[in-house]
């Protein structure tokens, strides 16, 4: 046996026991005539103490032993002197009487330790060094838990997990695909899965009733913070079920796994239902953070047309936030949330500001355009009080407003600490439009994708005003992120096609892309509807991270490139010739 214990379950009450430890050197102390290991597996960390007088040659051997060094150690457990209440293992040591090298080790580039000095590039190229680290670590065990109370919440629903396949066909709706050639069909392509999507339905017409895969899906998107390439997604199906049922059941396992994951209790209310433009109009965002207020106060009404300001004057929409006691804000916090909110990524014009003072008058960055009275009803209207400061943005463009608005929020709620990593508010996003439309392809896109039923009553809509069209779709929300979403699907060979239609696709090109999902359709498919929740983005919740991955062991980076494996990469020409592709040059 290569061990008889860890490295993270020896107890005082382990005292005098002969055991066998094996693991990696976190560090080597020497003092005086003692030396001190500590050796680490995924389960903790034990001291090892060597003793000159007692064994010399065995104590050498321990001096001359590097971080990461692979050990096997024998030795009796000890109530440790200097006990260390900070470690589990704390009260003990081992004193060896064998030390067994198993692997020696370079010296590691980062220090493997909770806070390393190794940045993120230097981490991700050697990530099973960083993944030895305990934080990281635990992140893995977590999602592990999570994945575990996953299958059993859904078992115990009747839920089937099926796989699909992993190599599909394309499908021009949603982002880019990731493609594969296929060597036994030259000229042709496999797609690799957005999302199960079209899969899943057809598991309903198979009769399967209630579907759930913990799946990879691959995006070739632009990247963010909660955003990879390959992610994965719990996802989930029903046949015979209304918007209700869905959204009952997946709540139900949204709490059972805060609970039994997290420790965390979500309470025995529904979540709040809200609907997609109030979210936007109340918060400027479908996915609204909802463990703080400052909510938007529109004011058109009183700002437009009541003052010489031009920008409001033009505006298509002017809204304010209320941020409780930051009158006293200084000239230099106020120029950085103007640069903030004035930043590339935001690209707002700039930013009105309005201190409300002890004497309840208002002091603004706009006073010379606007009377006194203008603005105290400005105030009035926020509910602003003496000591609060009030932040107002203003565009052409309603939605970009609110959204620069929404990101100004945000950056308060950060500021003002009330962004807590511990604290969770979960809400249903509902009634989103079934269409939005894109200056890009100048046409309409579907919101979540073609298969979303709309809701019935606005079918006729379809013909005469198809932008105003909602759908039978919902997203969960945790904290200000979209960690789910799904809907009600068509069942309905003639209604997808009309979608399709709405969508801008020939009848040719629908049956081209979609025939297998509409043909399917005419072999009695069931009313179904479903959800997928973003895995990753669920577990960094969970964690606390502040990127989704920290929860993935494998990440890609900031560029969709995994720098450990140095992939992608160029392939040599036999595998070209054997698929019969050819690469053009830049300049080509
Ligand atoms: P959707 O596209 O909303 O729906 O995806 C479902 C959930 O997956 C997560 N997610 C991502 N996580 C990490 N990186 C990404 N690039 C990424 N993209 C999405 C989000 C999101 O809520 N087939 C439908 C679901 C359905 O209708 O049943 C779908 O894929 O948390």
């Amino acid at each position: 046996m290569y061990r008889t214990k860890t490295c993270g379950e020896l107890r005082i009450s382990d005292a005098g026991k002969e055991v066998t430890l094996a693991g990696w050197v976190q560090r080597t102390r020497k003092m005086g005539g003692m030396t001190f290991v500590d050796i680490r597996d995924r389960y903790g960390i034990t001291q090892i103490v060597f003793n000159e007088e007692t064994d010399k040659e065995l104590c050498d051997k321990a001096n001359k032993l590097g971080r990461e060094y692979v050990v096997q150690i024998v030795g009796k457990v000890n109530e440790r002197y200097n006990k260390n209440p900070k470690m589990p293992t704390g009260d003990i040591e081992i004193i060896a009487s064998k030390l067994n090298i198993l692997n020696k080790s370079l010296v590691p580039p980062f220090t493997i330790e909770e806070n390393t000095d190794g940045g993120d590039d230097i981490r991700m190229k050697y990530r099973y060094l960083d993944l030895r680290r305990s934080n990281v670590r635990a992140n893995l065990e977590l999602r592990h838990k999570f994945c575990l109370a996953v299958r059993s919440f859904l078992d115990s629903k009747g839920f089937l997990e099926i796989e699909t396949p992993v190599l599909v066909g394309s499908t021009p709706e949603g982002a880019r695909d990731f493609i594969v050639p296929s060597r036994m069909n030259p000229g042709q392509f496999y797609a690799l899965p957005q999302s199960p999507q079209t899969l899943k339905q057809l598991l309903m017409v198979a009769g399967m009733d209630r579907y759930f895969q913990i799946v990879k899906c691959f995006r070739d998107e632009d990247l963010r913070a909660d955003r990879q390439p390959e992610f994965t997604q719990i996802d989930c199906e029903m046949s015979y079920v209304e918007q209700d049922d869905i959204i009952r059941i997946f709540e139900e396992m949204t709490k059972y796994l805060f609970k039994e994951v997290r420790n965390y209790d979500l309470g025995d209310e529904p979540f709040i239902r809200m609907p997609w433009i109030e979210a936007m109009t109340r918060f400027g965002s479908d996915k609204p953070d909802m463990r703080f207020g400052m909510e938007f106060v529109e004011l058109m009404d009183i700002l437009r047309g009541s003052g010489d300001f031009a920008v409001f004057n033009e505006a298509e929409y002017i809204g304010g936030i209320c941020a409780k006691g930051c009158a006293s804000y200084t000239r230099k916090q106020l120029d950085e949330l103007t640069n903030f909110v004035k930043s590339p990524q935001i690209g707002a014009k700039g930013l009105v500001y309005a201190r409300v003072q002890e004497d309840k008058t208002v002091k603004s960055s706009i006073d010379k355009f606007y009377s006194q009275e203008i603005m105290t009803k400005v105030a009035e209207k926020m509910s602003a009080e003496p000591g609060d400061l009030i932040l107002i943005i203003s565009g052409p463009d309603a939605m970009k407003a609110r959204k620069q608005l929404c990101e100004l929020r945000l950056e308060m709620g950060n500021r003002l600490g009330l962004r807590d990593k511990n604290k969770f508010a979960l809400l249903w996003v509902v009634d989103f439009p079934m269409f939005e439309w894109s200056e890009e392809e100048q046409r309409l896109m579907a919101m979540h994708h073609p298969f979303t039923a709309p809701k019935p009553c606005d079918i006729p809509k379809l013909d005469t005003d198809p932008s105003n069209v909602l759908a039978d779709a919902y997203d969960m929300v945790c904290n200000g992120v979209e960690v789910g979403g799904g809907s009600i699907r068509i069942h309905d060979a003639v209604l997808q096609a009309k979608i399709f239609e709405v969508l801008g696709f020939t009848p040719e090109k629908a049956q081209e892309q979609f025939g297998f999902l509409m043909n399917a359709f005419k072999y009695g498919a069931p009313p179904h509807g479903g959800l997928a929740y973003g895995l990753d983005r669920f577990v960094s919740l969970f964690a606390g991270l502040d990127s989704i991955r920290d929860c993935i062991a494998f990440p890609k980076n900031n560029s969709g490139r995994d720098v450990m494996l140095d992939a992608p990469s160029a392939v040599d020409q036999s595998q070209l010739d054997e698929l019969k592709l050819s690469l053009c040059s830049d300049s080509e």
